[in-house]
């Protein structure tokens, strides 16, 4: 697709590490801007999902792409739905959150949600888009773009706590593995995007950093 097609449209790009506070922020300052949210990490989370159901390797890259092309998606704010089959509670699980490195860092995988998501955006008119390479690669000219950070043991202990079967040590070493995984794939890697506001959100209130963020999209738009 060609960017061009995507001028004019209002998005607002978020991205940054696990637990930077994306989706609680993203989910906000979407309705505060009266605007719809995606959420592009459970795109990939469906994608590990799916591959794990059809016993694929997250490493044969044909297939994973052939998965990623052929999925049914539906992604709503009560949940999401793989091929038909409810995934909303397992796509957070351990399971998919070990599988999704690998799938997220498969360029082909890539290409097909990069097409789906700028699809989304041009049905509405834009949107709040959070993820990893939003503002990077998916939409460059986007109105505003975050790039939220948090410390590591700030956004451990948020994890844990939304995830309360798992304790503290394991999600801190998950999001480290993660992290790491994120910013080195040769793939779309995390970066902070050029142009992109950084805002750690360590101790910060939700309602403080949207009022913030909303002021900044309505004082460029
Ligand atoms: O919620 P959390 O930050 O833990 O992760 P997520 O947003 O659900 O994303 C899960 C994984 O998908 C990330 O660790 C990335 O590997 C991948 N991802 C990506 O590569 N690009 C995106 N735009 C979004 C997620």
């Amino acid at each position: 697709m060609d960017l061009g097609a995507l001028s004019g449209l209002t998005v607002v790009a978020i991205d940054g590490p696990a637990g930077s506070g994306k989706s609680t922020i993203g989910r906000a300052l979407a309705s505060r801007l009266g605007l719809e949210y995606l959420d592009t990490g459970a795109m990939y989370r469906a994608v590990a999902f799916a591959a794990i159901r059809a016993r694929v390797d997250p490493d044969d890259a044909e297939r994973l792409r052939a998965i990623a092309e052929a999925m049914d998606l539906q992604l709503g704010p009560d949940g999401v739905v793989v091929d038909g089959v409810d995934a909303t509670l397992e796509i957070r699980g351990p399971v998919v959150t070990q599988a999704v490195t690998a799938v997220a860092a498969d360029p082909g995988v890539r290409a097909e949600l990069r097409t789906r998501q700028r699809l989304w955006a041009l049905e509405r008119g834009g949107g709040v888009v959070e993820g990893r390479d939003i503002g990077s690669v998916v939409f460059p000219d986007a109105v505003l773009k975050v790039y939220l950070t948090a410390s590591v043991e700030e956004r451990a202990r948020r994890r844990a706590a939304e995830l309360d079967e798992l304790d503290y040590d394991q999600v801190a070493q998950d999001l480290v593995r993660r992290d790491r995984s994120d910013s080195t794939r040769a793939a779309s890697p995390l970066v902070t995007p050029d142009g992109a506001v950084e805002y750690d959100t360590t101790g910060v209130e939700v309602d403080r950093i949207v009022e913030d963020l909303a002021a900044m999209v309505e004082g460029r738009s």
